[in-house]
C-alpha cells in the first residue's frame, strides 16, 4: 500500500511530504492540494504545498551537492543507480498501485512501467560508463598556420542543476528518463511531478534515497503551477530543462533563456495505409496505437489516413477489434479506463460532438460514465473538423480517405505537430520514399508509434519538441564538452 513498509516516511498523517536535503520533509506552508482518482473521482491523496523559499532552498541544495557529485568517480555513480533501479524492481508493486489510482493506467501496465524504468536506469548506468569515459584528444597541425605543438584534450562534463518536468501519463518511467541520464553524467536534478502521478514519483523518488545518493542531489517539489510554475521554470539556478507534456512546454521555452532545453510537447501521429498493406497487421496496430492506455500517449496513432480503395476493409477489419476492447476500471485490467480528469473527458467529448455535428460517421454509439469514454471511430472526417487536427489524448481514432500517397504526406506534414507518425505497404521502396517525405522525428514502417526501445533517438520536429531523446541521446544532452589544451614549448617539437 501507498506509504507504507519502506515508504512510511513518505507520509506526515494523510499528506505525502516532499524531498529536498536528503530528508522527507513536511511543508511550512501548511497546505495541501489532492489527487483525485480518475475512476471515482474523489481524493484519493493528498500534496504537500511547497514554498517560494523551500524551492530556493532546494536550489542551493542542489547546486552545492552537484560540485561533490561531479568528482565521485563514473563507476561509483553507476553503481548508485543499478542499486536504485533494484529497489524500483523490488517495489514494483506498490508504486504500480499507486499509478493504478493516480492515473487509471491498467494494472499490468502499471507495473510494466515501473519495470520498464527500472531498466531504463540500467541501461543507463553502462552507456553512461561507455560515453563519459571516452575523450578525445587532437592535434593542430591539420589546421593551416600550426605547428605540432599544442595538444587538445576534450571530454565531457555535466552541466550542472537539471529540472525535469515529467507528464502524468507516465508518471515514473519519464521522470527516470530524465533522472537517471541527468545522475550519470554528474548532474543534481530537481523533480516537479504532475500533480496526477506525483505519489507514484515520490515513491520512485525514494529508491534513489534507499539506494544512497548525497544528500540534495536529487529533490521533488510539489507545487500549485499557477503560484509558483514560473518562478520554478524561470529559477536562475537551472542549467538545462528536460520537459515532457503539453503546449504549457512552448511557454517555458521561449522563457528559459540560454540552457539547454529537452521538450517533447505531443504528437498528432498519422497512420498512413496504402493499397498493398497487410490490412490485418495494420488493424492490430492501430488498435494497439491508438487504444493503449485509453490513447494517453504523446506517441498513439492520432489520425488514420487510409487509400479509398482498402478504406472500407481496413475499417471494418478495426471495429471488430473496436468491439472487443473490454471498457472499465484500471483494477481488472481493461483496456479502455477512465481518462484522467473531467476536463480531460469534456475536451474528447467536445471534439467528437463537434466531428459528428459536421458530418463525420461515428461507427460506435458515443458513451461515457464519469471520466470513463468508450473507444471510437470516427470515419469521414475533413479538414474543417477539430479532431483532424486536435490531439485528443482519449480513446478516439478519426479516419480520413486519401486518394494518393501525396495527399497522406501533405496531411502528415501539415500539422502542427511532427513527433511521429507510421506506414503500412508491403512494398519496402514506397515505405522508404513516404519516410522521407514525412516531416517527423520518427516514422515507424508497418508498426504503430512508439517511445521505445529507450535506446532508440525520440524527438520531434515543429510544435513537437526541442531536442532529441533516447538514453544515450538524454546523456550526451545533459553534459557539455570541456577542453584543455596543452601547449608545448616550439623549440621541443623543432628538435634537430
Ligand atoms: O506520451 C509520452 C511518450 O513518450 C510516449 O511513450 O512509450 O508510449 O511510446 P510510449
Amino acid at each position: 500500500m501507498a506509504g507504507s513498509g519502506v515508504f512510511a516516511e513518505l507520509l506526515d498523517g494523510d499528506t505525502f511530504k516532499y524531498y529536498a536535503d536528503g530528508q522527507w520533509k513536511r511543508s511550512t506552508s501548511g497546505n495541501s492540494m489532492t489527487v483525485i482518482n480518475p475512476t471515482s473521482r474523489s481524493t484519493y491523496y493528498k500534496l504537500s504545498v511547497c514554498t517560494k523559499e523551500e524551492m530556493d532552498h532546494m536550489f542551493d541544495a542542489a547546486r552545492e551537492a552537484q560540485r561533490a557529485w561531479a568528482r565521485v568517480p563514473l563507476w561509483r555513480r553507476a553503481e548508485a543507480l543499478h542499486k536504485a533501479a533494484a529497489l524500483l524492481k523490488q517495489n514494483k508493486d506498490v508504486i504500480a498501485e499507486c499509478l493504478v489510482k493516480e492515473v487509471a493506467k491498467p494494472a499490468k501496465d502499471s507495473v510494466t512501467e515501473v519495470v520498464r524504468s527500472a531498466d531504463f536506469i540500467d541501461y543507463t548506468a553502462e552507456e553512461g560508463i561507455r560515453i563519459l569515459s571516452e575523450g578525445k584528444c587532437l592535434v593542430p597541425d591539420s589546421f593551416p598556420g600550426n605547428e605540432r605543438n599544442k595538444l587538445c584534450l576534450s571530454s565531457r562534463i555535466p552541466l550542472g542543476v537539471v529540472l525535469a518536468i515529467p507528464p502524468f501519463n507516465y508518471p515514473v518511467n519519464l521522470s527516470v528518463s530524465k533522472i537517471a541520464p541527468a545522475l550519470i553524467a554528474g548532474n543534481a536534478v530537481v523533480v516537479k511531478p504532475p500533480m496526477q502521478g506525483s505519489v507514484a514519483a515520490l515513491h520512485m523518488i525514494q529508491c534513489f534515497h534507499l539506494a544512497g545518493f548525497p544528500k540534495g542531489l536529487i529533490s521533488a517539489i510539489t507545487i500549485k503551477v499557477a503560484d509558483l510554475g514560473d518562478a520554478l521554470t524561470t529559477h536562475p539556478a537551472i542549467n538545462c530543462i528536460s520537459f515532457t507534456g503539453g503546449d504549457s512546454g512552448i511557454a517555458i521555452a521561449k522563457r528559459a533563456g540560454m540552457v539547454p532545453l529537452q521538450m517533447e510537447l505531443g504528437g498528432k501521429d498519422a497512420c498512413i495505409v496504402l493499397d498493398d498493406a497487410d490490412l490485418d497487421l495494420a488493424a492490430a496496430n492501430i488498435i494497439k496505437g491508438g487504444f493503449s492506455f485509453s490513447g494517453q500517449r504523446c506517441t498513439a496513432v492520432k489520425i488514420v489516413l487510409a487509400m479509398d480503395t482498402i478504406a472500407n476493409k481496413l475499417v471494418e477489419k478495426v471495429n471488430v477489434k473496436v468491439a472487443r476492447l473490454s471498457v472499465g476500471p484500471p483494477e481488472v485490467d481493461s483496456d479502455i479506463t477512465p481518462v484522467v480528469s473531467e476536463s480531460s473527458a469534456d475536451f474528447i467529448e467536445g471534439l467528437v460532438m463537434d466531428a459528428r455535428q459536421k458530418g463525420a460517421k461515428l461507427w460506435q454509439e458515443y458513451r461515457r460514465e464519469g471520466n470513463l469514454i468508450w473507444p471510437i471511430l470516427i470515419d469521414n472526417v475533413r479538414p474543417d473538423m477539430r479532431i483532424t487536427w486536435e490531439e485528443p489524448f482519449g480513446p478516439i481514432i478519426p479516419v480520413i480517405r486519401i486518394r494518393t500517397i501525396e495527399e497522406g504526406v501533405q496531411h502528415c506534414n501539415s500539422s502542427r505537430y511532427g513527433l511521429q507518425g507510421c506506414v503500412f505497404t508491403n512494398n519496402i521502396h514506397r515505405a522508404l520514399i513516404v519516410s522521407d517525405a514525412m516531416e517527423t522525428g520518427t516514422v515507424q514502417i508497418n508498426s504503430a508509434p512508439a517511445r521505445g526501445p529507450d535506446h532508440f533517438p525520440f524527438q520531434g520536429l515543429r510544435d513537437s519538441g526541442i531536442g532529441s531523446q533516447g538514453i544515450t541521446n538524454s546523456i550526451h544532452m545533459m553534459t557539455k564538452v570541456k577542453s584543455t589544451v596543452i601547449n608545448l614549448p616550439v623549440s621541443s617539437y623543432t628538435m634537430g
